[in-house]
């Protein structure tokens, strides 16, 4: 199995375990993180994070030995298998963090936008080169990379094809912080410790939220969080929230 899914104190791991090929993602990988993330979807986790193994790479992107000779049915068919498995992770409903601590290029950098959060370590590169190849991104880029930055940046990245290092993807927005360790686990369990004990109802709700502004009009947005906003008051969790505020008192939320 080159996908691995644990779980420790409440967080399930997903690791990329291809370190001879950098993690690069073969269709069978792909296959496996699909399932993977349907099997996090039925757990009750409270965050996913996502690493990959070897210390070199979170992931060099789609396996450009598996892409060779294919024909244009099976390219298609390959293009929707990543988009499908890419948009499963950004629709769970609980937050996902990539930790990228090498490299992250093409499809590898496509996983880590489709996660909720990037954190990168000081050494990461980043980039989506697919025009090198002839190519253009087939596995969200084009769509998630110019929500992140801004289409001006998402073109002069795609375009340009070139690496940017951990500094400037912070400057620019693409990954939420650099941190610094060797243990990308430890480094992903420290960034979701700031919002694991919320409610799951609240962070569900405040997320798809957030995530609609980026498709919607904003009169359509502000009735999608209208609705939201009034379905998170209604949970027991809302009412025990403003109780322990009133009270002076840590809340016990139990999601619900
Ligand atoms: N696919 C298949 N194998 C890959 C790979 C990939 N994307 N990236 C690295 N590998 C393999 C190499 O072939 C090599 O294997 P061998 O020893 O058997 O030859 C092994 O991983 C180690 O790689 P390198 O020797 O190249 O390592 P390096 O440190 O010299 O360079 C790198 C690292 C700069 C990341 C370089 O490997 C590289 O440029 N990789 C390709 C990155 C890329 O172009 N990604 C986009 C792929 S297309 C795509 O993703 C389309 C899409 O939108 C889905």
């Amino acid at each position: 199995m080159s996908v691995t899914l644990d779980t420790i104190d409440g967080l399930a791991l997903v690791s990329l375990n291809r370190p001879e090929a950098l993690n690069a993602l073969s269709f069978a990988v792909l296959n496996e993180l699909s399932a993977a993330f349907d099997e996090v979807a039925g757990t009750d986790a409270r965050a996913l994070v996502i690493t990959g193994s070897g210390g070199k790479a979170f992931c060099a992107g789609a396996d450009i030995k598996e892409l060779m000779g294919r024909d244009l049915v099976a390219q298609r068919d390959g293009a929707e298998l990543g988009q499908a498995t890419f948009s499963k992770l950004d629709k769970l409903h609980i937050p996902s963090i990539a930790v990228v601590n090498g490299y992250a290029f093409g499809g590898g950098l496509e996983l880590a936008m489709a996660c909720t959060f990037r954190i990168a370590t000081p050494n990461a590169k980043m980039g989506l080169p697919e025009i090198k190849l002839g190519l253009i991104p087939g596995y969200g880029g084009t769509q998630r990379l110019p929500r992140l930055v801004g289409q001006a940046r998402a073109l002069e990245i795609v375009l340009s094809g070139k690496s940017i290092d951990a500094a400037e993807a912070e400057r620019i927005g693409l990954i939420n912080r650099i941190v610094e360790g060797t243990d990308p686990v430890a480094l992903g369990r420290e960034f979701a410790a700031q919002f694991v004990r919320y409610s799951r109802c609240a962070t569900l709700f405040a997320k798809e939220a957030i995530q609609r502004a980026a498709e919607v009009s904003l009169q359509d947005g502000l009735k999608v969080e209208a609705d939201l906003s009034t379905l998170a008051f209604q949970t027991a969790d809302a009412a025990e929230g403003m109780n322990a505020f009133v009270e002076k008192r840590k809340p016990v939320f139990k999601d619900q």
